[in-house]
């Protein structure tokens, strides 16, 4: 029986060197300790000994028993630890890899000048108003000195919604809603979107304008001037050359359109300016007394300045872009570049 029992601790040791798992030495461990494992049969097989001989071989079981046990014990130490080395080499994080960047939007170019416009105004005093892009035929055209049937409603080609609702073509109703709800003395522009039945290679049917006024007692011709020409320095980051050139609208009186010098060939011409070596970039004039009856202001005691550009333009003059549709694409490789 001693002779069987060094046999199971020899088996024993092997076999628990060899394994290489918990599970594995779970197994073991109830093959060799379990309820119906060998040394528990020998356990039970001492029994059928002599009375004599029990305590001595009660002894050595034990004394296998407790080595089994230790053993185990260790093997499972070992075995949990390369568990655990095994996992840290494979589960490793190399922090130091770059991570990856998350794409971020940016703001659309005409947001971008729209905010430029609206800031170099704010410095020079002016308030942001904005008013509604469905606008009533009276706002848009009558209050602003264009009657039905007056031919210069043909300046502007008219997405009608009813009779008397149209898209407004203009910012210039926001002159209109403004002038109604606020009190001279007033100074303000008013950026936003606008629509006419327009649409080519240089022409969108949507597109964005800025207007801007003032409105007080005395107000010059002189005052517009030198507003829009600090205006424009400002806008192309230096002196740049501005003229006024007589025109008409039927809200000012008298009205002027304003060029700059070709931004591309610095007044030399070229394509762009169609040789003349100017470009035209806004309408602007004193504010005609039939608006400001219109509103209910009196002609005689107050005067006024308005005046109204492009956005679309001032941006491509400004970043030398050549094609108006860029604008409206949406193509990620163009926008990217503001
Ligand atoms: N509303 C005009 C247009 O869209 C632009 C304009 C011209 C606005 C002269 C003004 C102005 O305020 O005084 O064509």
């Amino acid at each position: 029986m001693i002779r069987q029992l060094e046999e199971i601790l020899d088996q024993g040791r092997k076999s628990i060197a060899d394994a290489g798992s918990e599970s594995a030495l779970n197994e073991l461990k109830v093959q060799f300790l379990g309820k119906k494992g060998k040394v528990t049969a020998l356990m039970k097989g001492m029994a059928d000994l002599p009375p004599a001989e029990r305590p001595v071989m009660g002894k050595v079981v034990n004394e296998v028993k407790n080595s089994l046990e230790e053993l185990f014990e260790a093997r499972f130490r070992e075995v949990r630890e390369l568990d655990l080395e095994r996992r840290l080499v494979q589960e490793c994080l190399d922090v130091t890899l770059p991570g990856r960047r998350m794409p971020t939007g940016a703001l659309h170019p005409l947001t971008l000048v729209t905010e430029e416009v609206v800031q170099i105004f704010s410095t020079l005093g002016f308030g942001v108003v904005e008013g509604p892009e469905i606008e009533k035929d009276y706002y848009n055209f009558e209050a602003l000195n264009m009657p039905r049937n007056h031919p210069a409603r043909d300046m502007q080609d008219t997405f009608y919604i009813s009779e008397d609702v149209v898209l407004r073509t203009h910012t210039s109703p926001v002159q209109i809603r403004t002038m109604l709800k606020q009190r001279p003395p007033l100074k303000v522009i008013a950026p936003g979107t606008v629509y006419r039945r327009d649409s080519d290679l240089t022409h969108s049917p949507m597109f964005h304008q800025v207007e801007g006024f003032l409105v007080d007692a005395q107000v010059t011709f002189g005052d517009l001037k030198g507003t829009l020409v600090t205006f424009l320095n400002r806008f192309f980051g230096r002196r740049i050359g501005v003229r006024f050139r007589p025109s008409f609208f039927p809200f000012t009186e008298p009205s002027a359109e304003v060029d700059i010098a070709c931004v591309i060939c610095n007044g030399k011409g070229c394509r762009v300016c169609k040789d003349s070596g100017w470009l035209e970039i806004l309408g602007c004039g004193m504010i005609d007394p039939e608006v400001f009856k219109a509103v209910g202001y009196d002609p005689a005691a107050l005067s006024g300045y308005a005046f109204g550009m492009g956005l679309e333009r001032l941006c491509m003059l400004k970043n030398g872009i050549n094609d108006l549709r860029l604008f409206f694409e949406n193509d990620i490789r163009f926008l990217r570049q503001f």
